[in-house]
């Protein structure tokens, strides 16, 4: 394999991760708000909290995790992007990006008792927000 194309293999396991990182933070933040919605219903509240698990442990972290990796991998294989101011906010975006993502998975111990749905759903528009702001620098590549 040629360094293009071990580049653009890379390039394209990066997207593939970074869709399905979104995909899982975003659901599972929707998840946490119908808990929140229906905390006093045993049922739906064991329910809810076996598909946030799940969400969690076995798609969104895997993802995140493949995310950076494939990330970090791409600077390796062309580390003149570290020269790059874009890619410096970036990854100060994508930093916020991982804290969020765990600040979601500190819920999976039992939503704390001052949480609301409205909260839940200001907490959801973050990883939304920090979406926008780093694919617009990747694709603009403001320097
Ligand atoms: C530590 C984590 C990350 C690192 C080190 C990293 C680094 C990089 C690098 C070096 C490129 C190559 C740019 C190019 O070839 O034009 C790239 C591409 C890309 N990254 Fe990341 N990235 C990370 C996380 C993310 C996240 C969290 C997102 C989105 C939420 C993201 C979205 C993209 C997109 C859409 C591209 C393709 C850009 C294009 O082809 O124009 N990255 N990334």
């Amino acid at each position: 394999m040629n360094s293009v194309n071990l580049y653009l293999g890379t390039k394209s396991l990066h997207i593939v991760a970074i869709i399905s990182w979104m995909a899982g933070v975003l659901y599972y933040y929707r998840l946490l708000i119908y808990h929140c919605e229906h905390r006093d219903d045993s049922k739906i509240s064991q329910l809810l909290s076996k598909m946030e698990r799940r969400l969690y442990q076995y798609i969104t972290v895997p993802a995140m995790s493949v995310a950076v990796i494939s990330g970090i991998c791409l600077i390796v294989i062309t580390p003149d992007w570290m020269r790059q101011k874009w890619l410096h906010w970036k990854l100060l975006m994508v930093l916020f990006l991982i804290v969020s993502t765990f600040y979601g998975g500190s819920f999976l111990k039992g939503l704390p008792a001052g949480i609301t749905s409205r909260k839940l759903r200001v907490l959801n528009e973050v990883p939304t927000l920090l979406m926008v702001i780093i694919v617009t620098l990747v694709v603009f590549k403001f320097s």
